[in-house]
Order: C-alpha cells, then sequence, then structure tokens
C-alpha cells in the first residue's frame, strides 16, 4: 500500500490567517480552536496546495487576505508549504500566490496587472506543469479527496459515481450469473435474445408506451364510429331495394321512349318519301330534257355538216375562178401578139424597093460601067422582092398559130365557165339548205322549255317542301316531348338517388360495426401484449433485484459499518437504482447524527483505501461531535471546536497518552 503522511503545514496569508505552521511528525494530531479560528482554513491550505481548489471542490474561493471591511489587503504573499512523507520519503511542495505589479514606462507607479503563482518542490522552483504532475505521479485527484475527507464520499460525489465507485470495489455480476442463481429468471436469456436487460427494458418502454397510446386512441375511434353510425329507424330495406328497383326500371323505359321519339317513325317515313321524291324530280328532269334535246343535237350536227360541205364546193368555185383568170390572161396576151404581128405585116408589105448605090468601085473607088450598075440594081430587087415575101410568109404563119392557141384557151375557158356556173348553183343550193336548217334550229331551240316551267316537276317540288315543313314540325313537337320526359326522368333520378342513400346508410351500418369489432380485436391484442411485456419487464425487474441482492450482499460485506442502498422499490412496482448510504440502517442523508456520519465516512475511506492501495492524511472536521472515532490506518488530522481555544492548538493523542502511561 501507497502511503503518504504529512509532517508539516505552514500558511502565510492564506485565507485571513497570517501565519500557522501545523507540525504532526506523520503522527495522528487534534487540532483544537474555537469557531472561526482556522481549522477548516488547514484543510483548505492542505488541498489547495495539491489542487488549487478549497476543502469543498470550489476552485473559486478567495485566498487573498480581507480587512475587515472585506477590502484586500495588497501586496502580500499568499503561501501554502507542506512536507509530506511519501512511501517513508520526504518530499516538500509549496505555492506562492502573489500580486503582480508592473510600472508601465514612463508612468511613476506600478499597476497590478493580476497574479502569479510560483511553485517549488523541495525548494526547487518549477514550472506550473511540472508541478502538477509530480502531484499527479503520487495520486490521482479524485481518489485523493475520497480518502482525504470523510465527508466528500458521500456529500460531494454525485449517487451515480458513488454508484460506481462501489460497483467498482466489490467487483460487478455477470448476468449469466444472476440468471443461475434464481430459477424464475430460466426463460429471461430467451426474452433478451441478445440484447442487455437495460436495452431490453427501453424496448418494453417504448412498445408499452406505444401500445398505451394506441389503446387510448381506440375508444375515441369507437365513439366516432358510432356517433356517425347512421339512424335506421323507420326505414325497411327490402321496401327501399324494392322502390329503387322500380325506379330504375321506369328510367330506363323512358329513356326508351326518348330514344324511339328520337328515331321517331313518322320522321323517317317522311324522308324515305322525299327520297322517293327526289328520285321522280330526276327522272322527270331527263324526261323533260330528252325529246327536244335529241332533235336539237341533230339539227346542229346536220348544219355542221352542209357547212362543211358547202366550204368545200366554195373552194373549188374559187379555183375555178383562179383557173379562169389565168386562161383569160394567156388570151388577152395572145391577141396583143397578134395585133402586133398584124401591124409588122403591114409595115413589110407596105415596104418598097429603093436603090442608092455607090457606083465606085470599093477596091479601086472608080466609077463602075452602067451595065454593071444596072445588073446589080436587078439583083437587088430580086432579092428585096424575096427576102420581103419570106417575112411575110413567116409573120402569116405565126399568126396562124397564134389563132389556133387562142381559139383553144377560149374553148377551154368555156368549158370551166359551165363547170364554174354549175358549182355556184350548187353552191346557192347548199347555202339555202343551210339557212333553212339554221330556221329549223331556232325553232327548235325556241321550243325547248326550262324545267322550272314543267308543270310536272314544279308539283313534285311542291310535295317534297311540303313533306320537309312537315319533318320540321315533327322534330319540334318530338323536341318538346323529349324536353318533358327528360324533366320526369330527372325527378325520378332525384327520387331514387335520396332512396339510395337511405339504402347505403345499412352498408355504412355494417361497416361501421364491422371496423368497430376490429378495433375491439385490435384492443383486446393490445391488452394481451402489454400484459406480456408487463411480465417481461417484471422478470426483468425480477432480475435487477436479483442482482441487487446479489450486490448488496458483495458490497456490504466489503464494509463494517456503511451499509448501502442500491435500488428503491417505486410503487408502481418497479425498481429504480439508487445509492443511499445507511448506517444502522438510518440514511445518510436524512437523519444520520453527525457522529455517525464521520464514522460511516471513515469506514468507506478504510475501504477506498484498501482498495486503491493508497493511504492519506484524513481531515476530520467538526471531530468534536464525535466521542469514539472507529480505527482507521491512515494518518488523521482531527478538527474540533474548542470554545476556549482562541487560537489554534495542536495536540498529540498518541504522545499523550503515551505521556499519561
Ligand atoms: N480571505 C480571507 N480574509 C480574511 N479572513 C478570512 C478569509 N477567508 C476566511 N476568513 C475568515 O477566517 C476565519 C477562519 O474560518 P474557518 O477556517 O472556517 O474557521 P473554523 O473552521 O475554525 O470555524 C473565518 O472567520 C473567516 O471569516
Ligand atoms: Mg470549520
Amino acid at each position: 500500500m501507497k502511503e503518504i503522511r504529512l509532517l508539516t503545514l505552514n500558511l502565510k496569508n492564506f485565507k485571513g490567517i497570517r501565519s500557522f505552521s501545523l507540525e504532526t511528525n506523520g503522527e495522528n494530531v487534534r487540532v483544537f480552536g474555537d469557531n472561526a479560528t482556522g481549522k477548516t482554513t488547514l484543510f483548505d491550505a492542505f488541498i489547495w496546495l495539491l489542487f488549487d481548489k478549497d476543502s469543498n471542490n470550489r476552485k473559486d474561493f478567495a485566498i487573498k487576505t480581507l480587512d475587515k471591511q472585506g477590502n484586500v489587503l495588497h501586496n502580500l504573499d499568499h503561501e501554502v508549504e507542506s512536507v509530506f512523507l511519501v512511501d517513508g520519503k520526504q518530499l516538500s511542495l509549496k505555492k506562492v500566490y502573489s500580486e503582480k505589479w508592473t510600472k508601465k514606462r514612463g508612468s511613476v507607479q506600478a499597476e497590478f496587472t493580476g497574479h502569479t503563482t510560483d511553485y517549488f518542490i523541495d525548494g526547487v522552483p518549477v514550472k506550473k506543469k511540472e508541478y502538477t504532475e509530480k502531484v499527479a505521479s503520487i495520486i490521482d485527484e479524485d481518489i485523493f479527496k475520497l480518502l482525504t475527507s470523510p465527508s466528500y464520499f458521500n456529500e460531494q460525489l454525485k449517487w451515480q459515481d458513488r454508484r460506481k465507485i462501489l460497483l467498482e470495489v466489490c467487483g460487478d455480476i455477470s448476468d449469466d450469473e444472476v440468471i443461475a442463481s434464481n430459477a424464475s429468471l430460466a426463460k429471461l436469456p430467451e426474452i433478451l435474445n441478445g440484447r442487455t436487460i437495460e436495452d431490453h427494458r427501453k424496448v418494453i418502454a417504448a412498445r408499452r408506451a406505444e401500445i398505451n397510446k394506441e389503446l387510448e386512441k381506440i375508444p375515441v375511434r369507437i365513439d366516432e364510429i358510432q356517433l356517425n353510425m347512421p339512424k335506421l329507424e323507420g326505414l325497411d330495406k327490402a321496401a327501399l331495394e324494392a322502390e329503387i328497383s322500380r325506379l330504375n326500371s321506369e328510367i330506363d323505359e323512358k329513356m326508351t321512349l326518348i330514344s324511339n321519339i328520337r328515331n321517331g317513325n313518322a320522321i323517317s317515313a317522311k324522308q324515305k318519301e322525299i327520297q322517293e321524291i327526289e328520285i321522280e324530280l330526276l327522272q322527270i328532269k331527263q324526261q323533260h330534257e330528252a325529246g327536244s334535246k335529241d332533235e336539237l343535237y341533230k339539227l346542229k350536227a346536220r348544219i355542221q355538216e352542209e357547212q362543211s360541205n358547202l366550204s368545200i364546193l366554195q373552194q373549188k368555185a374559187e379555183n375555178l375562178k383562179y383557173q379562169k383568170k389565168y386562161i383569160d390572161e394567156n388570151i388577152q396576151s395572145i391577141e396583143n401578139r397578134l395585133e402586133e404581128l398584124r401591124q409588122e405585116w403591114h409595115q413589110i408589105n407596105s415596104e418598097e424597093f429603093k436603090h442608092e448605090v455607090d457606083c465606085t468601085c470599093p477596091t479601086c473607088g472608080q466609077d463602075l460601067p452602067e451595065e454593071q450598075i444596072e445588073a446589080a440594081r436587078e439583083k437587088a430587087l430580086a432579092q428585096f422582092n424575096l427576102s420581103k415575101a419570106r417575112r411575110l410568109e413567116d409573120i402569116q404563119l405565126k399568126g396562124k398559130q397564134g389563132k389556133e392557141q387562142k381559139e383553144k384557151f377560149i374553148q377551154e375557158n368555156e368549158k370551166l365557165q359551165k363547170e364554174y356556173e354549175k358549182l355556184n348553183v350548187q353552191i346557192s343550193e347548199k347555202q339555202d339548205l343551210i339557212s333553212k336548217l339554221n330556221d329549223q334550229l331556232q325553232l327548235v331551240e325556241s321550243t325547248i322549255v326550262d324545267i322550272t316551267e314543267n308543270p310536272q316537276y314544279v308539283a313534285k317540288l311542291q310535295e317534297k317542301k311540303q313533306l320537309q315543313d312537315e319533318i320540321a314540325d315533327l322534330q319540334l313537337k318530338a323536341n318538346e316531348s323529349i324536353q318533358a320526359i327528360q324533366t320526369e326522368i330527372l325527378e325520378l333520378k332525384q327520387k331514387r338517388d335520396q332512396l339510395n342513400v337511405d339504402f347505403g346508410k345499412f352498408a355504412v351500418l355494417k361497416q361501421s360495426e364491422q371496423r368497430i369489432q376490429e378495433l375491439e380485436e385490435q384492443e383486446r391484442e393490445l391488452a394481451a401484449e402489454y400484459e406480456k411485456l408487463e411480465h417481461q419487464l417484471y422478470l426483468t425487474e425480477e432480475f435487477i433485484r436479483t442482482k441487487v441482492n446479489l450486490l448488496e450482499e458483495k458490497i456490504n460485506s466489503k464494509f463494517k459499518y456503511a451499509r448501502f442502498k442500491l435500488f428503491e422499490n417505486q410503487i408502481n412496482g418497479g425498481l429504480q437504482e439508487v445509492c443511499e448510504t445507511l448506517y444502522e440502517g438510518v440514511p445518510y442523508s436524512s437523519g444520520l447524527n453527525n457522529a455517525a456520519r464521520i464514522n460511516v465516512g471513515l469506514d468507506i475511506i478504510n475501504t477506498l483505501s484498501e482498495h486503491y492501495g493508497f493511504s492519506a492524511p484524513i481531515f476530520i472536521d467538526n471531530s468534536e461531535a464525535v466521542t469514539k472515532l472507529i480505527e482507521t490506518k491512515a494518518q488523521t488530522v482531527s478538527l474540533i471546536v474548542s470554545e476556549k481555544d482562541k487560537q489554534l492548538r495542536v495536540e498529540f493523542p498518541e504522545k499523550q497518552m503515551k505521556e499519561a502511561i
């Protein structure tokens, strides 16, 4: 076991104590003093030195000395120093808390700028980190506090932490151990199905809440359904059904009636008649046009034909005219020639012989002899006569030929003339014929009458119009009656729908009843499930109770005086985890006297000290309350109120006892 003992504790300007030195020599000591003499302050100084807090675990408390008006006395060093024996080895720790005054440049007066803390281990100044590490290496802060103050466990710790420490001290019990120890828990593993008890309890709680919610809702729903259930008083289901079906067939009949009117027989008969009339009209028109038109077409064709004949004749006549003209021109030119020939003949015929000869020799130019001249004259005359005769004869021949040709042309012309005349007769005959045909055409055309003037046709048209009017009239009447029937149908439908609403109530009622049954069934199922969950919950509680008993036995066996209550029965039969320290059945938190509190605290420290393997000085404040402290292995510093001691006084009980012996 690791052991730490206090040798000295020196305070300087700490929480109003100017200077005090507690010397213990590592023994148990008793410190006496009147109220407010600084007993508790010793413990505060001890804790502050190690952990920067006071004995109530407060970090922020007034270290600096205050005057009677509560003002801080400045410029003091606040100091705590202690010498320990750690496993037989001395260790000195010191902490100095002081104000820091800084002189700003240019200013005469120093200014307060905060605090500093200086740390010393065995007289050597060290950094804060080093210091805290040193303390931590000796003991954990939480454990240290548990072991140095009998009230710490019961008054400073939360119950959950207390419980945790106790379970840690006695060692937990496994679920299997718990189940094995209680036969009624045999079914639990199956129920848990691998879940922890806690988790399963959460599942149960959640499901129970759900079921409760559901169960709350069901009656509300049933109420609602019942409220909305239709009233069937005075309604006869069979009668309603019969009446509805009667109305439906009446509606059907009326619908059929409407469709009959729509396809109305009278109207369709008249429409058929109109179709027949239209066929007749067509026939009349065809007949009307047939006779007169035939003749007209024939005449027109004939006229066309005759006209083309006429133009052929006219063409021929024209040709003849040209031929004749050509021949006339030839005759004329022959006549002109003949006249010329006649004049030529007369001219030649009137020619007389003239002899004017040159009587000189053409070679020598000498006058020729007379006889020679006569002979020449004779010869010339003969020659002249011969030439004249020949020439006349030639002209006569030409004239004869011309006359013959002319005669031939004249004859031909006469022939052409006859032909021409004949053609002209034919032409005029044709023209007469065509003119007659045209007259006839005009006559025929004038005799063709417009169909609208055909009395038969007009009569039929009249008939058709009559029928159309009748149809329109019938349709108008049909629409009126259809509308009337439709109004009737509408009324019938309204009546039927009204009845349907009543009839529907029977179905709604049945549905509602069914729904209520379902809901009731659901309610039963939920209740059954709830019961099952209750049982499971009971089992988990039984488990916990068993575990509690096992645990409490195990824990209590570790303590001499202290007993612990770890669970509390609840009104609803459940169990709640708690952690309450008891002494002879009296709870620490209510009713336990001071002396018992201190002794129970010491008992707990003894067990924890054993558990953690550590022993530290115990500061027993208000120790005057206890006449007999229980035995502890650790060093104790008892703080005792003593009215007569206006200043702290220290006693060594062992020494006194020894001295007394
Ligand atoms: N910072 C402080 N400056 C001056 N006086 C203080 C300061 N803190 C506490 N005190 C006073 O010191 C006295 C010592 O208190 P305490 O140690 O509780 O006395 P005790 O435990 O012996 O009854 C008290 O009267 C308290 O008012
Ligand atoms: Mg006190």
